[in-house]
């Protein structure tokens, strides 16, 4: 097993190209309750944005049309390639306030003096989240907004039950558990806002269900794309992952089954000003 200080980054799931293909797939599924929920935190033309953690910049591009023409929006992630192909497709876009940079969470320094703040499916993934929302603190403007979204996947469910599904988002469960976070951060965001020092604290759930389609795949494509790391961390061998994949995919092809994802808990809160 690779020690936690040689690895580049704590993050389970596949990155780079591929990566980012996941990550359209879950963008589209959330788009409608990511607007609702940066309408409701009440982003507005003008602001100076930041999303953290943000992969292939598909909240940045929402984010710059929102605050179009005069407020602008920096997408951060640790991952290069995702970054790269971001950047292309804002060009591509022709979304001239949106830039990105790559950054590592854990390592490096925030850039400052934003007015609203978005973080989702992150905060879950790192060591430290809590030193992560009190160094955004520091980095938003006084009065400044704070928008977080992440998992429990406790809430997760099929129907009908599938042996092979709960056994996949166990082994994601652990092995996020094993590098030091926690998949099932949800809960916990708004009273983890108020430790960080933000005030009027809301909070918001929402969950996703899906009987066809592509997204009814996301639940198989994550748990596959974090099969390295379930193998990495000897919670499974190569062959157990191929053969619950397979099995994780073939539940949702399907036409009467049902997968619902996580429950997402969303957390908006105020700097202090
Ligand atoms: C589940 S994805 C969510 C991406 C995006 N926020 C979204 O909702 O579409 C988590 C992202 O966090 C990034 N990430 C993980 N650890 C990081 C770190 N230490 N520093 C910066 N980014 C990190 C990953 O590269 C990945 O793009």
């Amino acid at each position: 097993m690779m020690a936690p200080e040689a690895r580049k980054t704590n993050y389970v799931i596949r990155g780079g190209a591929e990566g980012r293909e996941r990550l359209r797939l879950l963008s589209q599924i959330h788009r409608q309750s990511t607007l609702d929920l940066l309408q409701r935190a009440g982003v507005a033309p003008g602001m100076a944005c930041l999303d953290v953690g943000c992969g292939g910049g598909d909240v940045c591009f929402e984010l710059a049309r929102l605050v179009a023409p005069d407020g602008s929006v920096l997408g951060i992630d640790i991952d290069a390639v995702k970054i790269d192909i971001a950047q292309r497709e804002a060009r591509a876009q022709r979304l001239e306030n949106v830039a990105f940079r790559v950054i590592d969470l854990e390592q490096g320094e925030l850039p400052l003096q934003f007015d609203f703040v978005h973080i989702r499916f992150v905060l879950s993934h790192l060591r430290n989240p809590q030193k992560l929302l009190a160094t955004i603190h520091g980095a938003l403007r006084p009065g400044g907004t704070i928008v977080v979204a992440d998992t429990q996947f406790y809430g997760f469910f099929s129907e009908p039950e599938s042996r092979a599904l709960a056994r996949g988002v166990e082994l994601y469960v652990k092995t996020i558990e094993r590098r030091g976070a926690n998949a099932n951060i949800g809960p916990r965001l708004p009273s983890m806002l108020a430790a960080a020092g933000f005030q009027d604290v809301q909070v918001g759930v929402v969950q996703h269900a899906h009987i066809r389609g592509e997204p009814k795949t996301i639940l198989p494509l994550t748990v596959d794309f974090s099969a390295d790391a379930i193998i990495t961390e000897g919670l499974a061998s190569r062959a157990e992952m191929e053969a619950l994949v397979a099995e994780m995919y073939e539940f949702a092809e399907n036409p009467m089954s049902i997968i619902a994802g996580p429950r997402i808990i969303q957390a908006w809160a105020k700097a202090a000003s």
